[in-house]
């Protein structure tokens, strides 16, 4: 299924994707540096009360709303008349990606819940790792939809 309307729209929808998967992977890439330093802080410190807020706010002001517009343009982007050849296998790589990386968005939020809760038992070393998981998506998806291999 195609939508004909967005034939005129796809330089824009392509930039609004772009422009909003920056957002959401600066800001992907930035949580769990912060995780990595909240470990390093004494529950119900000023500190730690410090790390919640940003934390909280990095979530809820960038990550959640760079997400929801990066997948609206993408589909849109999808939807849009000879831009998708679905049995493209570059495609299904880059979704397979996109889809793991909404997975990592959600580990990302119940790890973030766990520190408000003063709960969070995962060491620096595990944040450190977790970190890299993003980053490897990224590239993965960038080579897909640019090379096509
Ligand atoms: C969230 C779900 C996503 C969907 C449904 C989606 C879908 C698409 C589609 C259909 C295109 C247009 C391809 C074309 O013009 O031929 C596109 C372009 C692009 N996507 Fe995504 N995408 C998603 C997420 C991402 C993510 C997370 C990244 C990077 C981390 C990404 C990177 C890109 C890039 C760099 C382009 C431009 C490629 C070019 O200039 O030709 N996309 N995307």
């Amino acid at each position: 299924m195609t939508i004909q309307a967005l034939s005129s729209l796809y330089p824009w929808t392509k930039a609004f994707h772009v422009i909003s998967l920056i957002a959401w992977m600066s800001g992907t890439f930035y949580l769990p540096r912060l995780f990595v330093y909240h470990c390093d802080t004494a529950r119900g410190s000023a500190e730690s009360e410090r790390f919640k807020v940003m934390e909280y706010r990095l979530m809820k002001q960038i990550i959640n709303p760079a997400m929801i517009a990066t997948w609206t343009f993408g589909i849109m982007l999808a939807l849009t008349p000879g831009v998708i050849n679905w049995s493209a296998g570059w495609w299904h790589v880059k979704l397979l990606c996109v889809i793991l990386l909404a997975g990592f968005h959600g580990a990302t939020s119940r790890w973030r819940k766990d520190f408000l809760r003063d709960a969070n038992t995962r060491s620096q070393q595990f944040y450190r790792i977790a970190n890299e998981v993003p980053t490897v998506l990224m590239v993965v998806i960038v080579i897909m939809v640019i090379v096509r291999p």
